[in-house]
Formats: structure tokens, sequence, C-alpha cells
């Protein structure tokens, strides 16, 4: 061990009794259950570091739907219910919309512009309504020509490289973010895309709980002197790489600048319209780098991440993949001729509901965004610490069985059957599941991720059969739902 990693660590114990302590002795009476932890380290090392998800479940189950754990200073508060998330997150959203600072990854790497880093205020509102500008129902149909050009690309990959599966999907819900953030489609190398999703994978491990010491203890940053303190120096330099990096760079941004100022009036997308409201949304040039980046970051992996569920579902339930199938066929016919496009979204229902079961059936973001809370509050007899961070727990509610009957199975039928199609518009997509997040920090790009994974799963029924790769002897390999990801986003392993 170095001598300062030394002084951190003794600085971090001191601060950590100290912090333990005075916890202990201001806990409310009536916290919510959950397990004993530990003095001083509270519950941190009960924690998997895989799939807290079903963590979450568990402990729902011995504990009630609503717990609380301490993570080495952090008060968690989880919500298994939908209703509770609904009433704290929705309802009581003035109190449950920010975010915990993140020291590194927020302050120094992203130096407090990354949007789904913010907490709650006017950077924050601002940047929701540059999005919103962008993302509503209402403009979401002009995008529908750009989503049916990607997903006929997403057909081309799949049949030219079909054992590229997990590189085609990203690439697929990359293109199309990087078309809306910047006007131009992505590059058709593979390079600028494992640039994308190298930049994306570092950034979501430094937002992990316990990725840096200084954001189990923040008071560190405060203290120490830029010699101990060596995060300062490496998440300034990964801003600076972010700066420089393909994806949101000051270049592509002001490339499109440039074609604003020569008055090119056709120009849809997001940096365009960015610049034209610079004053309005009070934005610079990082900022306005930064929302245009956030766009790209935050819609790949979710939505790539869906698409890749779906190809895993299809392989285990191949039933319901049968059914769309027929669904696609009496609609669009057997020819070949015709491709299922938006027109035909109101004749096709099954694929609807097979697109809604994908997102239940294994969400893209199974553990939730934690959500933190601004001031002490009191629900269900429960006080409710100002600064605790809230997760709704997406596994948990569409896991439900109460709710959703055989929740491992993949059904569609369930929402066809449970009157959660009766939505029309920009609804359809997003209600009868949890997966899209609460309140005011619910995912602004939920229609455009929603309509985005229809078009690429009709297509993907419409275009092929899906099947489990075959060994050597031509025997099926085995898929396993379990083998993924454990990140903010779960990412399915398939086998080819
Ligand atoms: C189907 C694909 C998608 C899924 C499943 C998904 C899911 C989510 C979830 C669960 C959240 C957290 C909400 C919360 O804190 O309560 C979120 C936030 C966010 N999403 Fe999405 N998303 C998808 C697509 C997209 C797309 C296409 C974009 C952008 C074009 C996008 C942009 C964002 C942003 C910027 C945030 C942060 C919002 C904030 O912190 O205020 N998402 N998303």
């Amino acid at each position: 061990m170095t001598n300062w990693q030394l002084v951190v660590g003794s600085v971090a114990l001191g601060g950590a009794t100290y912090l333990t302590l005075q916890r202990a002795l201001s806990r409310p009476e009536n916290h919510a259950p959950g397990p004993a932890g530990w003095p001083l380290v509270g519950n941190t090392f009960q924690v998997p570091q895989t799939k807290i998800w079903r963590y979450f479940e568990k402990l729902g189950y011995e504990h009630g739907p609503i717990f609380r754990l301490s993570l080495a200073g952090d008060e968690i508060l989880v919500l298994n219910d939908p209703a509770d998330a609904e009433e704290l997150l929705h309802r009581r959203s003035s109190n449950y919309s920010s975010r915990k600072s993140l020291v590194y990854a927020g302050h120094y790497q992203s130096q407090n512009k990354r949007l789904v880093l913010l907490p709650y205020g006017t950077e924050l509102k601002n940047q929701r309504a540059a999005f919103y500008q962008m993302l509503q129902p209402r403009v979401i149909g002009s995008y529908e020509r750009m989503q049916e050009l990607e997903s006929t690309k997403l057909l081309f990959d799949m049949l030219t490289r079909p054992l590229e599966v997990d590189m085609n999907a990203k690439r697929y819900a990359a293109s199309l973010v990087f078309t809306l953030s910047y006007g131009k489609r992505l590059a058709d190398d593979d390079e600028d895309l494992k640039a994308v999703i190298d930049i994306l994978d570092k950034f979501i491990q430094g937002c992990y709980p316990g990725a840096h010491l200084v954001d189990t203890f923040p008071f560190l940053d405060k203290i120490l002197p830029d010699f101990l303190a060596p995060w300062r120096a490496e998440a300034r330099q990964k801003h600076e790489n972010e700066m420089k990096a393909r994806f949101l760079v000051a270049r592509l941004v002001l490339e499109v600048k440039q074609k604003v100022d020569d008055g090119r009036t056709d120009l849809e997308c997001f940096a365009a319209r960015l610049w034209e409201q610079q004053e309005k949304f009070n934005l610079d040039l990082v900022t306005l780098s930064y929302i245009a980046g956030s766009a790209f970051e935050a819609g790949t992996g979710a939505t790539g991440g869906t698409i890749l569920w779906f190809i895993m579902a299809m392989i285990m339930f191949p039933d319901a993949l049968k059914r769309a199938q027929d669904e696609v066929d009496s609609v669009v016919g057997t020819d070949g001729e015709t491709i299922p496009t938006f027109e035909h979204l109101d004749r096709l229902p099954y694929c609807v509901a097979l697109t809604k079961e994908t997102f239940r059936w294994m969400p893209a973001t199974p553990g939730g965004f934690p959500h933190y809370s601004d001031h002490d509050d009191e629900y269900k007899g429960l006080k409710i610490k100002a600064n605790t961070m809230v997760i709704p727990c997406i596994w948990s509610m569409q896991h439900n069985p109460d709710r959703f009957p055989n929740p491992l199975t993949f059904d569609p039928e369930r929402f066809l059957a449970n009157g959660d199609m009766t939505s029309s518009g920009s609804s359809l997509f997003t209600e009868g599941h949890y997966g899209l997040g609460f309140g005011r920090r619910i995912c602004p790009g939920r229609y455009l991720g929603s309509t985005s994974a229809w078009i690429g799963i009709t297509r993907l029924i419409w275009a092929f059969n899906i099947g489990p790769a075959l060994d050597d002897a031509g025997k099926p390999i085995p898929v396993d739902p379990e083998k993924c990801t454990s990140g903010i986003t779960s990412q399915v392993f398939l086998p080819l």
C-alpha cells in the first residue's frame, strides 16, 4: 500500500466512524425494516456484486415491499411495489427527483453537466426541457422514416454478419441516436461504434457504488490536497478525453453549428435545435456537447439491450415467435414484397404486446435508477430521511406473481388479456410495465426508445427464423438468461 493510500484510508476510516455514529444517534425510530447491518459498514458486505435486483427481490419477500439498507454511510430505501414508487417518485416528485452527487463521475468527469447524474435544479430543468422538445410525442412521428431506414440496416447486418448479433443490435441503437443527435449516420466502420461503447462502459463502471473511494466518503474531496487525491486529475483527464472523443466532441456539435450558421434549414437534429435555442436554455459549448452526448449514451445501451433480450426470448419461447410471424404474414403477406412499417402498427397488436413483454420479462435496467431525496418525509408511518437513495426495483415490480403470473415465462398474451393495450398513440408502449422509470426523472427517450424497439423487433420477426446456435455436432447450444451483465443496464450473453 502506498503512503497516500494509507493516509486516505485512515482519513476514510475516521470519517466513516464519525458518519456511522452520527447516523446511529440520529436514526429515526420508525425507519423501514431491513436486514441488520454491521457497525461502520452497514450492509455493504451483504450486498452482492452481481444482479443486485435479485437480492432486492429476495429482501422484499423477507421484509416487505419497502425496506432499507445502509451502505457505508449511504441510506438506501428500496421500493418493490409500483404503487409506492408512484406515490413517492411521482406524486411527491418535488422531493424525490434528485440524484446522489458523484464526485468522480459527476463533478470532475462530467463537470456537473451530464443529465443522468444531475441533481434536481435549474440545470436539470433546462436540459430536460431541451430533451422534451426533441423527444416529445408530437415530434416523434417525424423520426419514423429514420427508424425504418436504420431497422432495414439492422436486417442487413444480421443477414451478413450473423455471428455479430451483439454488435448489430448496439449499432442499430447507436446509429438511431447518432442521427437524431448530429443529423448524420454513424460511420459504417466498427471503429466509431467501439470507441463509443468503450466510453460508455467506462463511464458506467465509474458510477458503480464503491467504484471510487471518494464517492463513498465525499468529504475526502474537501479535505485532501491534490497530491493525496489522485481521482481529481484522473477524472478531469477523462473529461478532456470525452470532449475530444468522437461522440461528445465539440467537433461534432461545432460542425452542426457551422451548418446552422450557413442557413441550412433541412437539419433535423438535436444539436441544431440546441444551437438555435442556445440563449433560451443558457447553453455553453460543454453543456451542449453533453446534452447531445447524453441522448447518445443513455439511448444506446437500453435500446440495444432490449433487442438482445428479444432474441433470447425468441430462442426460449418459439411459440411466441411463431404467433408473431403468423400475425405479420397475415398483414403484409408472405411473398416477401412488403416489409412491415409504422403504417402497419395498428394491425399488429401481438407484435406490440410482444415488445411490451420484452420490456417486462427482462428489463434493460432491472435494478432501476436511484432517485435521491432532498427533505425528510413520512410515508405509511415510516420516516424517510433527507439524502436517502430511493431505488425503484423494476425487476421486482415486473416479476410480482400476483400482478404477472408465472413471471419468468415470456407471454405476450398477458398484455392482450389484461387491458394494457387500450391506450393509443404515444403511451401504447409505455403503459403496463415500469421499465422506463418514474416521476420527473422518467426516461425522456421513452417514446423514441420503445418505438425503435418495436420496429426493430417486428422486422426481425418478419425477416428471420430465430433459434439457438448449433455446436459442431449440430446440437443446439442452450441459452441461459442468468448469463447477463450486472451493471445499470443488463445485457444478455448469446452463445454463437
Ligand atoms: C427502450 C429503451 C430505453 C429504456 C428501457 C430506457 C430506460 C430508462 C430508465 C429506466 C431510466 C431511469 C428513469 C428514472 O430515473 O426513473 C432512463 C433515463 C434516461 N434515459 Fe432512457 N431508456 C431507453 C431509451 C432511451 C433513449 C432512446 C434515450 C435518448 C434518446 C434515453 C435517454 C435517457 C436519459 C437522458 C435518461 C436520464 C434522465 C434523467 O436522469 O433525468 N433513453 N431510461
